[in-house]
């Protein structure tokens, strides 16, 4: 659409991704979608519901019954129940990757990301948002970082969120997870030839926003 923009955000997981495409889109005041939520409230339907995950057509199939939406407040819904805290449990997380391998599962899901694309301009941050999701997005990015910094961050938050998890635990499930989405078929974690390589191993969530702010107002493509 004219006049409207696109900004894609990918890497794996621990990365820095949502937290720096949430600041990214607050400064520009545009919609932020968190495209990893999406397949965590899916994997997070399925677990409760005892869908056996292995079941490529049950799980595709649930892709196309399930209602999974943002509110203002950016909160994440799934069918009228509020799940932003319940996706974020390491039981999702050893889930997720398995029902976002399947083509079904990431088909449905690609429509609806697109469809908000469609309507506004938007920072979308995922696994295959510059390869696949907006392939015409104005600036692609992807973030990287030593995987045990990662790791370190993605259990710091666990922490001080009162949930109590090992490190070395962390870092094993972060690591399958990102053997999972590099090595699947359908779309897997790459970046996009034309995206914009950030090393955020020693760069700070204010350093890395204002470089990516600096490279969506310099018009850089
Ligand atoms: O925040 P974190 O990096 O832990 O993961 P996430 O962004 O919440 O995504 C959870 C999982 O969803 C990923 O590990 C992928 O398996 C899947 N995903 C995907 O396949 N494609 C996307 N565009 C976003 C997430
Ligand atoms: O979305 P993704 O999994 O890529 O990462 P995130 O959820 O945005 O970031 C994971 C954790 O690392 C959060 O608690 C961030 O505050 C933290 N972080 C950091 O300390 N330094 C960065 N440069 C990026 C993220």
């Amino acid at each position: 659409k004219e006049g409207s923009r696109q900004i894609a955000i990918d890497g794996p997981a621990g990365s820095g991704k949502s937290t720096v495409a949430k600041k990214v889109a607050e400064r520009l005041g545009i919609f932020y979608l968190d495209t990893g939520a999406m397949y965590r409230a899916l994997a997070y339907k399925a677990v409760k519901n005892k869908v056996p995950l292995t079941d490529e057509e049950l799980v595709s199939r649930l892709a196309y019954e399930t209602d999974i939406y943002f509110s203002k407040e950016r909160g994440v819904w799934c069918d009228g129940e509020d799940v932003t805290q319940a996706i974020r449990t390491p039981e999702v997380s050893r889930a997720v990757s398995l029902v976002a391998s399947y083509p079904g599962v990431r088909k449905r899901l690609v429509e609806l990301q697109q469809a908000e694309a469609e309507r506004r301009s938007i920072v979308m941050d995922g696994r295959d948002i510059g390869t696949h999701v907006l392939p015409q997005a104005g600036l692609k990015i992807f973030l990287t970082a030593e995987p045990e910094v990662r790791a370190r961050r993605r259990w710091q938050e666990l922490k001080s969120s009162g949930k109590e998890a090992s490190l070395a635990e962390v870092v094993r499930d972060l690591e399958e997870r990102d053997r999972q989405d590099r090595n699947r078929v359908a779309s897997p974690l790459r970046a996009a030839p034309d995206a914009v390589i950030l090393d955020t191993t020693r760069l700070d969530i204010e350093e890395t926003v204002a470089r990516i702010l600096d490279m969506a107002r310099g018009g850089l493509r």
